[in-house]
């Protein structure tokens, strides 16, 4: 793998957390932001990361000494073999940095993306070396959640997406391959769709929030960490699958605009656990309950995975 030196563009959400990462798999990282404040912010975050995955200090401070902060994407992308933006979610501005990047960058190294859903194609539209543009779109929180989805645009290289997969493997992360782009993705595809009929079951009056909520996690969603849609369907059988969608495809959500129920709560100003309200009440103790309870089995199942590559 030649890739030695990653340059993370933006130090948020997405790019502290994959800038850990890199520098965890024994990258050198260039971490750029706007700010002097938000970068310290951003290594604070890290270092608290790391030592809540209990890493010894020695180790900690090896991978913190991988990291180096600048504040000019320039700077940032001087010497790197590959590029992850993780800048705020604008085509414009995307299109604006990725033709910078096109210029300063050598034409071998790959200029990747953690767009949530732009098209790959429009970001690298205009600029001379389409073919290094590829998506890699790391799931929140990129230490917790395994999967990355790997997108080309149409002109993006086979060689820079296989790449760029090898990248995200030697990240320890579980890469998914598309084989071209659309809307959402695989994953937020299918979260939406599920998102859809969840809607359309409480909007219909069939049963409540809380009802849904739990026929997911106490039934389809405990097999879910072990089998996909196919891998259940196949399991299950497909005769059986099969006879199911006859009836059942036809009397499912089609909806093609948003949900009216939850347009009039967002409307409300109730968005959820970060205003306190949205389908539940958040108080402080349940998002503590929940925050707590969500990491830990993200991590438990982090573990189980390394066993199982382990076996
Ligand atoms: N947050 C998520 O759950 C999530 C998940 C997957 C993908 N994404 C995608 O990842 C990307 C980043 O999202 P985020 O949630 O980390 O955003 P964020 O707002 O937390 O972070 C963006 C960072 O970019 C910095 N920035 C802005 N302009 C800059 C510039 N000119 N130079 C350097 N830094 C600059 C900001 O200061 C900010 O720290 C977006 O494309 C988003 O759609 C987000």
């Amino acid at each position: 793998m030649k890739i030695k030196n990653v340059g993370v563009l933006g130090a948020g959400t997405m790019g502290h957390g994959i800038a850990e990462l890199a520098a965890l798999a024994s990258w050198n990282v260039m971490l750029c932001d706007i700010s002097e404040e938000l970068l310290t912010k951003a290594l604070n975050a890290i270092k608290e990361n790391l030592n809540a995955m209990e890493r010894s200090r020695d180790n900690c401070s090896a991978v913190m000494e991988r990291i180096r902060c600048v504040t000019s994407i320039h700077e940032a992308v001087k010497s790197v073999d590959l590029v992850i933006e993780c800048l705020p979610e604008n085509l414009e501005f995307k299109q604006k940095v990725f033709k910078e990047l096109d210029e300063v960058c050598a034409p071998d190294v790959i200029l990747a993306t953690n767009t949530s859903g732009l098209s790959p194609t429009a970001i690298a539209k205009d600029i001379k070396h389409p073919e290094r543009v590829v998506v890699a779109h790391f799931w929140n929180p990129p230490q917790l959640i395994p999967l990355v989805e790997v997108v080309p645009g149409e002109k993006t290289s086979k060689e820079v997406v296989d790449k760029t997969m090898e990248w995200v493997k030697a990240l320890g992360k579980q890469p998914v391959r598309m084989n071209k782009e659309c809307l959402g993705f695989i994953g937020n595809r299918l979260q939406l769709a599920l998102l859809r009929e969840a809607l359309y079951i409480v909007e219909q009056g069939y049963a409540d929030v809380e009802e849904v909520d739990k026929s997911m996690i106490y039934g389809h969603g405990r097999r879910l960490p072990v089998t996909g849609p196919f891998c259940s369907a196949d399991m299950g059988g497909l005769d059986i699958f099969h006879t199911i969608s006859t009836y059942l495809f036809p009397d499912l959500s089609s909806a093609s605009e948003p949900s009216k129920l939850m347009q009039k709560i967002v409307e409300e100003g109730n968005l959820g656990l970060k205003s306190g309200k949205g389908f539940y009440e958040w108080t402080p103790e349940m998002k503590e309950k929940m925050v707590k309870r969500r990491t830990e089995t993200l991590i438990d199942l982090l573990e189980k995975d390394k066993k199982t590559d382990q076996s």
